[in-house]
């Protein structure tokens, strides 16, 4: 019924989190017209505030931004033709910390089908996308996970949550140009074509897409002002870089 679910942002943000979720529960889809208003919503609002985290702290959006038929699990296909539109949200919004609650809204913000809540709670996300964007993101379990049964994961996002209490918040608009140690990921397609590099340094986290424009005048001018490049072994990130002509050799040494 509503063809584009708004993002929630309280009056007065302070601009420190954005929570992600899937979709439009009945009620958001139907009634509210707001995300995180039905019974998901109102357990995850008790629970923020139950960890310190005051409304004007947290703002929401979600994966996709209409409700799918029938309350079926949104698609990749799907996820991903909604996906600017969250990376828009992203980038109007500039938050400090991201968290996804569940596997569709980790899907989406990494841009893979690889949606296990598990694996990936506990550490940083790398959000490939965009070019300058800088915030910490993490994913938790989705609190409607919890009204399904699986009681023992309230624990677990309670956990999860606090432990982005005492992150660093991330300068809101610095890449790690110039920073003199960075580590480096990169992922390459079979055919041994370089699709993204992610950049780390102390503070902040970037990945750069090689569909993006000039985003090898940007990769050439982030690795050329460190000193030191942290990757993996010989056979990985940086003998990749150095064979692309991104890195010269006696650096990746
Ligand atoms: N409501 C939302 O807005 N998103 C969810 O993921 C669940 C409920």
């Amino acid at each position: 019924k509503t063809p584009y679910l708004r993002p929630f942002i309280p009056k007065g943000w302070t601009g420190e989190y954005l929570f992600v979720g899937e979709g439009p529960d009945e009620h958001e889809d139907e009634v509210s017209e707001i995300p995180f208003t039905g019974p998901a919503g109102q357990l995850l609002h008790r629970l923020l505030r139950e960890t310190g985290i005051a409304d004007n702290a947290a703002a929401f959006v979600n994966a996709v931004r209409c409700r799918p038929p029938r309350n079926r699990t949104p698609s990749m296909a799907e996820i991903r033709e909604c996906r600017p539109f969250l990376l828009e949200v992203l980038a109007k919004l500039r938050p400090a910390k991201v968290i996804a609650l569940g596997g569709i809204a980790l899907a989406a913000l990494r841009n893979s089908n690889d949606n296990n809540i598990t694996r990936a709670r506990g550490r940083q996300l790398v959000v490939p996308g965009e070019l300058d964007l800088c915030f910490v993101a993490w994913a938790t379990y989705h609190p409607s996970a919890v009204l399904r049964g699986n009681t023992q994961y309230l624990d677990k996002i309670r956990e999860d949550v606090v432990r982005t209490w005492g992150a660093a918040l991330a300068p809101l608009d610095a890449s790690p140009t110039g920073s003199r140690t960075l580590a480096v990921d990169t992922e390459f397609s079979p055919t041994g074509e370089l699709l993204t590099i992610g950049l780390a340094d102390k503070k902040c986290a970037v990945a750069l897409e090689t569909t993006k424009e000039a985003w090898r005048e940007k990769t050439e001018e982030t690795l050329g002002g460190a000193s030191w490049l942290i990757g993996h072994s010989v056979a990985g990130d940086i003998e990749k870089l150095v064979a692309a002509g991104l890195v010269t050799r006696n650096k990746a040494e």
